[in-house]
């Protein structure tokens, strides 16, 4: 495994930031990874997977370890249902269409998210009413100081709402390297509760619809409200929805009564954070290289050179503007570097 000096990670990080990585190395078999981390276990690790929820602020001064193990296989089977192995480095979209080939059903509706397989549990990816949890089994990583492989089942990976023990109490000590997820065969659960999947649908003209015609029409949803990376630099939605209790948002929807939100339980509601910040004024606002997408202003996009130092004064500012408006306190989906 060859390791590089100042590598620009522009290519690899889907914000499209120029920041550069003191040292770089492109990992695609696991018994390298093992080396590397052993030979290399006094420096900083830094872990790459698909790039697509990170704004680089700065320089990365680490060993930067960009996961491209590949492979997707069956690790068991019934007659219902099927657990696939698939390793860190498989893109996710590529993951759901091969998914999709097969028949097999559960993530139809994760469709287009961009970003790896094995960053997908980090941060629970979710859309369209389905999160990674639904279909998640058991996942293998390694560990950065040890090298000893764990394998966390469900349970052990706490997730939640955006929400990992990988992005909290196991911050920066493992690296995924597969996940494994229980697909179904037949009798495929279809998730048709999200208006948006209806709607798309109906226009679709498809009453009985497969679930491949449900990852089309929400192909169709996501091409029409959120900015292809490879076009437009951006990370998905930048900050999550804010959780609220009753009565602060009763007290909301007096002075805002088309307000939209979310029951999460008798006490709190979720609002949507792309709606506060369109009521801010920011959706669709361009500062130099850098701004608000105009369909979802959720997103920070980047239109060319956009440093990510920019772009977070930026998120510092509508987070400023939300408390100052609404008193509601956003907090960043993505990691800032
Ligand atoms: N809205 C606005 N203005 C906007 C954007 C949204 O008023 O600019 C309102 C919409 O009208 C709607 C509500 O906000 O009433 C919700 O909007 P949307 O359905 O677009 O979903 P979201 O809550 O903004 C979340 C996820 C997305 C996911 C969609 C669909 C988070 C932080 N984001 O967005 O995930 O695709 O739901 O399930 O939970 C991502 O994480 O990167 C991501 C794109």
């Amino acid at each position: 495994m060859v390791i590089e000096k100042n590598v620009s990670l522009q290519p690899f990080n889907t914000f499209g930031i120029d920041a550069k990585a003191k040292l770089y190395c492109n990992i695609t078999d696991i018994n390298s990874l093992e080396d590397i981390l052993k030979k290399h276990n006094t420096q900083p690790i830094f872990t790459l997977g698909g790039g697509s929820n990170m704004l680089l602020t700065q320089d990365i001064e680490a060993l930067v370890l960009h996961i491209n193990l590949k492979g997707i296989s069956i690790f068991s089977e019934t007659e219902d249902a099927v657990i696939i192995k698939a390793m860190a480095g498989e893109n996710w979209h590529n993951f759901v269409v091969w998914c999709l080939k097969h028949n097999y059903g559960g993530i139809e509706n994760l469709s287009l998210i961009p970003g790896n397989v094995g960053t997908a549990p980090i941060q629970n990816i979710g859309a369209y009413g389905v999160e990674l949890k639904d279909v998640f089994v058991s996942c293998e990583a390694i560990n950065i100081k040890t090298q000893k492989v764990k394998t966390f089942t469900k349970d052990q990976c706490k997730f939640g709402y955006r929400e990992s023990v990988f992005k909290q109490q196991l911050k920066g000590n493992y690296i995924i390297t597969s996940v494994n997820f229980k697909l179904t065969k037949v009798h495929h659960q279809l998730h048709l509760n999200y208006g948006a999947i209806k709607q798309q649908l109906n226009t679709f003209n498809i009453a009985k619809p497969t679930i491949e015609d449900i990852s089309k029409a929400v192909i169709a949803i996501r091409q029409s409200k959120l900015p292809d990376p490879k076009k437009i630099g951006n990370s998905g939605s930048f900050f999550k929805n804010p959780v609220i209790s009753i009565e602060q948002f009763q007290k909301l929807s007096q002075n805002f009564p088309e307000i939209p939100s979310y029951k999460v339980s008798d006490k709190a509601v979720k609002v949507p954070a792309g709606w506060l910040i369109e009521k801010a004024g920011f959706k669709g606002k361009r500062f130099n290289d850098y701004g608000v997408h105009n369909k979802q202003a959720l997103v920070l996009v980047n239109y060319g050179n956009a440093n990510g130092k920019d772009i977070f004064t930026l998120a510092i500012l509508i987070k400023e503007t939300i408390k100052r408006l609404f008193k509601i306190d956003i907090e960043t989906e993505v990691n800032i570097i």
